[in-house]
């Protein structure tokens, strides 16, 4: 049996969860505290052997700390280690009056990898979009060039390439290019994963492999000009990813959704 130093570490990715306010209030026409325990049986049926769980942002949809308690509550049957990071929908004083975990910017070890949480909320236009501060990419140029040797997994909730949908294009990460050259020149980064965009995505930032996953609660139509839900069929229902990291830095993928809870098309 591998020990823990050589066997690959399970890291399961929730995000987009857009926990109203008060219990019951719809998100989009859906119960988000619903769909998000939907997707907690679901991972605990499916036995997946999570060691880490990492929440990528807009965990709730207008923020304040008892909305954040209550996600964490309904997370609380879930085992692995916990992790989050903020999305444009955060409120990171709320995160932090609700849990001591950190929030934002964090290193941490995943066996014998190396995750690296960044906040990309800097700088928000108003309509979705964030950036990395100057603060942040400095803080991730200086751990990139003092950890060459051990493989790298980058989470941030804002994606940094584009998607071929004009509106989200939009209100990707502000500051792509300047995150994206560091990740080019950096080659122990095996992969980048992001949420925000309420949609599975599977691309490259050169040589890292970057994914997203579909958000619990609503997903968004890849590939449009402007905003428009998934309004039926497996890709309107909740999801979530999975990445496997093996110790020499193989990593891999996979998505579960739960088809059984997709919207009502009449109310997409
Ligand atoms: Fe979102």
């Amino acid at each position: 049996m591998a020990d823990s130093a050589s066997r690959a570490v399970f890291l399961l990715q929730l995000t987009d969860c857009h926990l109203m306010p008060e219990p019951g209030q719809l998100f989009r026409d859906i119960d988000a505290d619903s769909q998000l325990r939907l997707v907690v049986d679901d991972v605990l049926a499916s036995g997946l052997p999570v060691d880490h769980l990492l929440l990528t942002g807009d965990l709730v949809h207008h923020g304040n700390a008892e909305a954040y308690r209550r996600l964490l509550d309904i997370l609380a049957p879930l085992p692995g280690k916990r992790h989050w990071i903020p999305g444009n929908h955060d409120e990171i004083g709320a995160m932090r009056a609700a849990s001591a975990m950190p929030c934002g910017r964090e290193e941490v070890d995943l066996g014998h990898w190396r995750l690296l949480l960044l906040d990309s909320t800097s700088y928000p236009d108003g309509r979705g979009s964030g950036s990395l501060s100057e603060t942040e990419l400095v803080w991730l140029e200086q751990r990139l060039a003092q950890s060459t040797e051990r493989p790298v997994l980058i989470a941030l909730h804002h994606n940094p390439v584009a998607t071929d949908s004009d509106w989200q294009d939009e209100i990707m990460l502000g500051n792509a290019a300047d995150f994206t050259d560091l990740v080019a020149a950096a080659p122990q980064v095996k992969a980048v994963i992001c949420g925000h965009l309420h949609q599975s995505q599977a691309r490259s930032i050169g040589q890292a492999r970057f994914w997203c996953s579909p958000s619990t609660s609503v997903q968004f139509k890849p590939a449009q000009a402007d905003f428009l839900l998934e309004s039926g069929g497996p890709d309107a229902s909740p999801g979530y990813r999975w990445y496997r990291l093996y110790p020499d830095g193989r990593v891999e993928s996979g998505m579960r959704r739960l088809a059984q809870v997709a919207p009502d098309p009449e109310l997409g």
